[in-house]
């Protein structure tokens, strides 16, 4: 599919067929999130695959959202707390690759978090792109997903038997659409640029 089609036509999905997803598809989505952009390249994002009936069950004392525990699978976005950690070998590696070379600087490297909820926004936010590579993939495999927040995240992660220092940011239900709604409401263009400077 072309990129502008995928686009177009990504809803959020909120019914689901029955029918099962291919471990090639999840892992066609799961490859796309790995290709995505981060800062310093940390790749803070990781994930739990959802297919058990058990567990799903048990979520459903974590969110209210019960369609999404009916989609075949359901994968759980993290942030890995400790990958800012990685930091320094990841910009050597970068460093290594040539990335640096001939690039214009100017000034010395300033991580961009300063305390713990900085730091946290700041994997989230790089977990968040993955998360929408993730969705526009699935919709080019005609899937369909929805990105789910409204979900205890303490409960989540212990139902997921997840070590401390990971932190579920989104949990997201893939199956083949029931229907494809119409396109959802949105702003006109001319309300979100603020201005040309
Ligand atoms: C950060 C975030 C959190 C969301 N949480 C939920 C949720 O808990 N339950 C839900 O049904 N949809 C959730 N959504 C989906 C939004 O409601 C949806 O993206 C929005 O209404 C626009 O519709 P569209 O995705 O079909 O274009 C969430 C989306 C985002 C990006």
């Amino acid at each position: 599919m072309q990129l502008d089609q995928v686009i177009q036509t990504r809803r959020s999905i909120r019914n689901f067929k029955p029918d099962p997803v291919s471990d090639e598809a999840i892992s066609d989505i799961l490859e796309a999130a790995r290709l995505a952009a981060s800062g310093s390249n940390i790749q803070p994002w990781r994930f739990v695959v959802i297919k058990s009936q058990e567990i799903k069950e048990k979520l459903k004392g974590a969110t209210r959202w019960r369609f999404a525990l009916k989609a075949p699978v359901i994968i759980a976005c993290c942030s890995n707390l400790l990958a800012a950690d990685g930091r320094p070998d990841r910009l050597v590696e970068l460093t290594q690759a040539g990335v640096f070379d001939n690039v214009e600087m100017d000034g010395e490297y300033s991580p961009p978090e300063k305390n713990r909820e900085q730091l946290l926004a700041y994997l989230n936010m790089n977990v968040g792109i993955a998360i929408t590579h993730m969705m526009l993939k699935a919709v080019d495999l005609g899937l369909g997903t929805c990105w789910i927040g409204g979900f205890d995240p303490l409960k989540t992660k212990e139902i997921l038997a997840l070590d401390d220092n990971l932190h579920i940011v989104a949990l997201l239900p893939i199956g083949y659409p029931e229907r494809v709604p119409a396109q959802r409401p949105r702003f006109p263009l001319e309300k979100l640029i603020i201005k040309t400077v």
